[in-house]
């Protein structure tokens, strides 16, 4: 008995910690979201970040590069929210649901394994406050150029 208690006296603050942590990044993306909803971010600074930050992987014009993909249409489809998620929080694989049949679940998840074990994978930016405080500008730059008002060059700061 004493030493369960031990035990719990010792997992506890580490369990207390975990969910601290936990409780950190849910505000952080919450208030992230409530940017976006407020005044729209710079599209000028969107792209500054971009070339900075993102270009190497996704292509300075954001239509792709080596082995990431092109932002422009994903940016269309997924809106403000889920790009804040996926950019910001652990980036997590988003699996296709697998179909039955066992040849077409093999090569679907071959097709996985192959991504995961590419050399590049999406960081996730959460911990990094040069993306973080700017995630409304590479919103805002990013469906800028998704929606064609935004060309692929440097915009008018
Ligand atoms: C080290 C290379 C790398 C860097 C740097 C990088 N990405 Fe990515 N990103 C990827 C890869 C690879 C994927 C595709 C992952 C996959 O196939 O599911 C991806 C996926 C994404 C997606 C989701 C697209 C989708 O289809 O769901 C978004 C949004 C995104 N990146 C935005 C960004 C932004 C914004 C930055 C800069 C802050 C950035 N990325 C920097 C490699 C990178």
């Amino acid at each position: 008995m004493a030493k369960l208690t031990r035990l719990l006296t010792l997992a506890l603050p580490l369990l207390v910690a975990g969910c601290a942590v936990e409780l950190q990044n849910t505000e952080m993306v919450a208030r992230e979201r409530a940017q976006l909803a407020g005044p729209s971010g710079s599209v000028y600074t969107g792209w500054r970040i971009f070339q900075d930050k993102c270009a190497a992987c996704h292509g300075s014009a954001a239509t792709g590069g080596k082995g990431a993909p092109d932002l422009l249409q994903r940016v269309r489809e997924i809106g403000p929210h889920r790009f804040v998620s996926l950019v910001l929080t652990r980036y997590d694989w988003n699996l296709p649901a697998l179909p039955a049949a066992d040849v077409a679940r093999e090569a679907a998840l071959e097709a996985i394994l192959q991504r995961q074990q590419g050399a590049l994978t999406m960081p996730a930016w959460q911990g990094e406050p040069s993306v973080n405080v700017h995630i409304a500008d590479l919103y805002a730059y990013l469906s800028a150029r998704a929606a064609g008002t935004q060309g692929p060059g440097r915009p008018a700061p």
